[in-house]
């Protein structure tokens, strides 16, 4: 083992004894000390889950990247592992930047970008990154002895040598493939694929996909490639991506393209993007398959511009909770692992409540909570004549605005405010205990065909992920608030009639 990582597995068991656990997420894997942004290797090895992430374990910022690194048997409840990788050589000394992990003739091959620097003709410095691979048995990892497998100077001409990162590996009778982002001079984001019959030896294949119409940001990271239905599912985070409408929010965004893939020709015609998320921290996304079948999801549960911790805190970031996808009704459907239903407790459940000013229900409150809430006639229709033999009376009392604070006590609260005749619900975590109210609120649109508005809260902590109407849409949104702060109060300018289901998480 080499001292930089010999030293970085010293740290973190060192470090982390001084952190306290109670204000970490329980059932979220977060950075044991330190940093940790993008989720690396997502998959299954010898009947675990595993997952990697980048990881600077000395300070609660961005660094020399290093890989993390979690096992779990249900997604729920994770084990430390010690740091996998350190940037310790030559091709990979400014960091070893995001990758994929796959099986391979019984050993765990690890796949990711070895950053350095290149000195160039006139004497400049420029960074070089390359595809690099290294090989373990679940816990201890071996760079192999020729690296980088797949450098820039195998891309077309035009492509960069500079943002040529975050390779996603998979297998496809007896071929490996792989696929990673990229940019060239003329197009700002792309993706390239490469092909292997033994993960050493690589080829070029093509420019799978790219930022045709120029509007789909800069340089496309973390990509992520496969079958879902009858369709194929490309997932990327486009750097610097503006704003459409309610969609592409948070700057660095990530979103999905579903199409067609012709496997022999590598070619993809895909549709338009869509985000994958609409809250305020989600970003880098990638999936794995499960060995029953379930494609599923983890994300890193922050944005790259914004800053939600605590002052003392000593570690950031977190991942989402790994999601399941399907792809239904021509667009891409998350839901939780439905392995969080194994510890559900203390089922609390109110039907029909009638929501006025404000209201609070008896033990609908908690931070490691499960909660869905249906609103009734969201829709957006004024007159909710639909379920009434008088029309008219009904017209009367219909709220336009309903509002949720979760996390909530006389000093913080973070608000979801539901506009019913714009079909808008508002996120907004100003008083949620952040020291800079920037990256506070966002709005997306309830754009489902249904009467009723079903939300669903997954709280651990200092987070807040919401499924909207099944997981037509989520938002996913980090909060600093301490955890005393667990009222739920319920809001409506009118009537609003709602049905709420809770559970406590217990590990
Ligand atoms: C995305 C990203 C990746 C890169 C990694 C570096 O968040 O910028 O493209 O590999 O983070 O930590």
């Amino acid at each position: 083992m080499s001292e930089k990582l010999e030293k970085a597995r010293l740290y973190e068991i060192e470090e982390a004894k001084n952190i306290p656990q109670e204000e970490k997420p329980a059932f979220h894997v977060s950075a044991p000390v330190g940093w940790i942004n993008d989720p690396n290797g997502f998959s299954v090895f010898k009947g675990k889950v595993h997952l990697f992430y980048q990881y600077h374990p000395y300070s609660r910022d961005w660094g020399p990247m290093h890989w993390g690194h979690s096992v779990t048997e249900d997604m729920i409840r994770w084990e430390q592992l010690p740091a996998a990788l350190a940037p310790d050589q030559e091709y990979d000394r400014e960091g070893c930047f995001s990758g994929s992990a796959i099986e391979a003739d019984g050993k765990q091959a690890l796949i990711y970008t070895g950053v350095t620097t290149e000195k160039l003709p006139d004497g400049k410095e420029e960074v070089r990154q390359n595809q690099c691979l290294a090989w373990g048995d679940g816990k201890d990892y071996v760079k192999a002895e020729k690296n980088p497998v797949v450098t820039g100077d195998m891309l077309p001409e035009k492509c960069s040598r500079v943002d040529f990162r975050d390779p996603k590996v998979w297998e496809d009778n007896g071929t490996y493939h792989m696929l990673v982002g990229c940019r060239s001079e003329e197009i700002p984001g792309q993706v390239v694929l490469f092909s292997s019959k033994d993960l050493k030896e690589w080829k070029f294949e093509t420019i799978l996909a790219e930022n045709s119409t120029g509007e789909i940001g800069v340089m496309w990271e973390c990509p992520d490639f496969f079958p879902l239905g009858d369709k194929h599912v490309l997932i990327c985070s486009p750097q610097h991506m503006r704003a459409k409408g309610y969609e592409f929010h948070n700057g660095h965004n990530s979103l999905y393209f579903t199409g067609d893939y012709d496997s022999e020709k590598h070619t993809f015609e895909k549709d338009a993007p869509v985000s994958l998320d609409y809250g305020l921290d989600f970003y880098a996304p990638q999936t794995t398959l499960l060995p029953d079948g379930r494609r599923v999801m983890i994300a890193w549960m922050k944005s790259w511009d914004s800053c939600v911790i605590k002052e003392k805190q000593r570690w950031q970031g977190m991942m989402t909770l790994p999601r399941e996808l399907e792809y239904r009704d021509g667009k891409i459907w998350q839901k939780p692992v439905r392995e969080i239903e194994n510890y559900r407790k203390n089922r609390c459940c109110y039907e029909n409540v009638k929501v006025g000013e404000s209201l609070s229900l008896e033990g609908v409150r908690g931070r490691m909570i499960d909660l869905t809430v249906e609103l009734q006639n969201a829709d957006g229709i004024m007159d909710g004549s639909r379920n009434s033999g008088n029309p008219n009376q009904e017209a009367l009392d219909v709220y336009n605005e309903f509002r949720i604070e979760l996390a909530r006590n006389e000093e913080y609260t973070t608000v979801f405010t539901y506009d019913r005749k714009r079909q808008i619900l508002e996120i907004d975590r100003t008083w949620s205990g952040v020291q800079r109210d920037v990256v506070c609120t966002r709005k997306l649109q309830i754009t489902d065909d249904r009467q009723n508005l079903k939300l669903r809260f997954i709280l651990d902590r200092s987070s807040i992920e919401l499924f909207i109407n099944d997981g037509s849409k989520t938002a996913t949104t980090v909060i600093p608030t301490p955890v005393e702060a667990d009222e739920i109060l319920f809001h409506s300018d009118g009537n609003a009639v709602i049905q709420v289901e809770k559970y406590d998480i217990v590990l």
